[in-house]
C-alpha cells in the first residue's frame, strides 16, 4: 500500500518546505564526482514536484542554492549554475503540463546572467500555471531575507509612508520575500544532519520538523508521501494545550 493511500485528504499540508542535502555524499558514495550528486538531485526534484501536485498541497518550497553556497569551490558553483539553466530548460513543459507554477525567492542579482535568463523564462511561461506552486530559493538566506526586510522597513520610515509603531509581526511578514506564501507546515531535511542552515527562520517558528537519513537522490514520491502521513499523525498545539486543541474538557 502506498503511503499516497494513507494520506488524509482533509487535512492536507498547505506548505511543505525542504532542505535538499546530501548529493555530494550520494556521488562520493558511488566514486563519483560530486557533480553527478547535483545531476541526480534534478530528477529527485522532479519526483517531488509531481508528488505535491498528486497530492494537491498548494506550495512546495526548495532550498537549492543557499547564501553561503557561495563559498563552494568555483568548478561546482559553476556546475550547479549550469544545472539549473538545463534543468528549468528540460521541466518547463513538464511544469505547464502538471500546471505548476513556479516562482523564486533570494539575491537572484546574484546569479550569473545566463542562469537569471533561464529563470525568467521559466517564471513567465510558468506564471499562468494555476495549481501548485514550486518556490526555488536560490542565493536565499533567512539572514539575507530578514536584513533586507529590516533595510526596507526602515526606508518606508525614512520616507513618511510608515511609523515605528505600526511594525507587527504582519508588517514584517509584508517585507519578506515570502510574503505571497504560507508558512510551511512542514520542514523536511535529507541527509541525516540536524539543523536548519539559515533556511526560513522567521516562517518556520511552527512549522513541524522532519529529518530523514535518506540523501537528496534517494528521496522519492513514496518519501514525501510518508512526510506527509508523520506530519497528519503530530498534534500541532501552536502554544495552546493539548486539550484546548482537542476540544476536550
Ligand atoms: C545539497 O547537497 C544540495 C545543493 C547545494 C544543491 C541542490 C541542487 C539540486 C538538487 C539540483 C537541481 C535543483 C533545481 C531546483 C532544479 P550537498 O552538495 O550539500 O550534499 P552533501 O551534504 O552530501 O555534500
Amino acid at each position: 500500500m502506498s503511503y499516497l493511500d494513507k494520506i488524509d485528504k482533509t487535512h492536507l499540508p498547505k506548505h511543505i518546505a525542504v532542505i535538499m542535502d546530501g548529493n555530494g555524499r550520494w556521488a562520493q558514495q558511488r566514486g563519483l564526482d560530486r557533480t553527478f550528486g547535483h545531476k541526480e538531485g534534478e530528477a529527485a526534484v522532479r519526483r517531488a514536484i509531481e508528488a505535491v501536485a498528486i497530492a494537491g498541497v498548494p506550495y512546495l518550497t526548495l532550498y537549492a542554492f543557499s547564501t553561503e553556497n557561495w563559498r563552494r569551490p568555483e568548478e561546482e558553483i559553476k556546475a550547479l549554475m549550469a544545472l539549473m539553466i538545463q534543468a528549468v530548460s528540460r521541466q518547463t513543459a513538464e511544469l505547464v503540463k502538471n500546471n505548476v507554477r513556479v516562482k523564486v525567492i533570494g539575491d537572484i542579482a546574484r546569479l550569473p546572467e545566463d542562469t537569471q535568463k533561464a529563470l525568467d523564462y521559466c517564471l513567465q511561461t510558468t506564471s499562468v500555471c494555476t495549481g501548485s506552486t514550486v518556490i526555488i530559493a536560490l542565493s536565499y538566506s533567512s539572514k539575507w531575507e530578514i536584513t533586507e526586510a529590516v533595510k526596507a522597513i526602515a526606508a518606508d520610515i525614512e520616507a513618511g509612508k510608515i511609523e515605528t509603531k505600526d511594525i507587527t509581526e504582519n508588517l514584517i511578514t509584508s517585507y519578506l520575500a515570502t510574503k505571497d506564501y504560507p508558512d510551511p507546515d512542514i520542514l523536511i531535511r535529507t541527509g541525516g544532519e540536524l539543523r536548519i542552515s539559515n533556511f526560513l527562520l522567521w516562517q518556520i517558528a511552527y512549522s513541524e520538523l522532519y529529518f530523514t537519513d535518506e540523501l537528496w537522490p534517494e528521496f522519492n514520491e513514496e518519501s514525501l508521501y510518508k512526510a506527509i502521513v508523520d506530519y497528519q499523525n503530530r498534534e500541532r498545539r501552536f502554544g495552546k494545550t493539548s486539550q484546548q486543541v482537542s476540544g476536550n474538557p
